[in-house]
């Protein structure tokens, strides 16, 4: 199945998105993430027909956290299409300590074509956004991981061929991943079931904007508390870690809160026989995941590491190029 048919995209020369950055999900509309999907079907197929499609481009990663496949994806993303990228390690002065966001934006638009960020704050990116005249990409705050799900979205439309008639779970932290999950569901028009423990469900304001999308796409997004309910007949089960990065000193109490909360077995007993596990990553075996579901053969955690590249490497030629 082409996604470009599917998805009713005559060419996939010359197009552009609807907006200059990729900041959230929930600011692109159906036809940007419909145009990302078809282009990073085409270039996963044929990646030698992108090589020179960012020739002398360059593009920034700021990184105030860790990460092996953003950072990884981006770079290697960069290069196959014959630009480079350049790494700053933002972990010890976070961005807008040693000189506002906004001089940082001013002077990178002079020597780069393209930033992307991994911030603590949500509104770093924003503001990076509000300020450069380049594409800004998000690669993951407290609030949001917009790149992720869209690999995650890309990823599931590979497997399955729709995203008619699948019930999806996620098991666990209402967290950045979790927020941009919903804004996907929101747009796609996807069944989300979403278990959370009390007290650890997404945000209010994240599920109130996606049911107005939502109306439009016929999206259910269902918050609940019960795990085994989410699970029950579900084709995709995902989960993420329970304490994210800046939450190491709570690991030991979410630990405790989200014990009932382990994607294992006995829960993936409750989905549906094909159902696929996803996750992320970086997983924490015998925390929010038994071994037995993410070393199994369900499981799809590296085809969606995989995907980040392609999925990526669409969003960069079409912001970019
Ligand atoms: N999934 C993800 O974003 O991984 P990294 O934190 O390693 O980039
Ligand atoms: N929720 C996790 C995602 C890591 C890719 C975190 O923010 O640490």
């Amino acid at each position: 199945m082409l996604m470009q048919a599917l998805f009713g995209i005559d060419s996939l020369a010359d197009r552009k998105l609807s907006v200059q950055d990729l900041v959230s999900i929930d600011q692109l509309a159906l036809a940007d993430l419909q145009l990302i999907f078809a282009l990073a079907e085409a270039i996963k197929k044929s990646p030698a027909n992108y090589a020179g499609a960012l020739k002398g481009k360059v593009l920034a990663l700021i990184f105030e956290k860790p990460s092996l496949r953003t950072r990884v994806t981006f770079d290697v993303g960069m290069t196959s299409m014959g630009g480079s990228a350049v790494f700053l390690d933002h972990s010890e002065a976070k961005l807008g300590e040693r000189e506002s966001i906004r001089d940082v934006a001013r002077n990178l638009e002079r020597w780069v074509h393209g930033i992307v960020a991994r911030t603590y704050k949500n509104k770093s990116v924003v503001e990076l956004a509000e300020h450069a005249s380049i594409p800004i990409i998000n690669g993951l705050t407290d609030l949001l991981h917009p790149c992720q799900a869209l690999t995650d979205y890309f990823t599931i439309l590979e497997k399955f061929g729709s995203f008619q008639g699948l019930k999806f779970a996620y098991i666990g932290d209402g967290n950045n991943t979790c927020h941009s999950l919903i804004d996907g569901a929101a747009k796609l028009g996807v069944e989300l079931w979403i278990a959370s423990p009390k007290g650890f469900e997404p945000k209010e304001r994240i599920v109130s904007e996606a049911a107005k999308f939502a109306k439009e796409s016929g999206a259910q997004i269902r918050i609940v508390n019960d795990p085994v309910e989410a699970a029950r007949d579900a084709s995709i089960v995902y989960t993420d870690v329970w304490a994210s990065m800046g939450q190491e000193a709570e690991t030991e109490d979410r630990a405790a809160v989200f014990a009932d909360y382990q994607v294992d077995s006995e829960l993936m007993s409750h989905a549906r026989q094909h159902a696929v596990f996803m996750h992320c990553l970086p997983a924490h075996r015998g925390y929010e995941v038994a071994p037995s579901v993410i070393d199994s053969s369900q499981s799809i955690v590296y085809d969606e590491a995989e995907n980040r590249l392609h999925v990526q490497k669409a969003i960069l030629y079409l912001l970019m190029k």
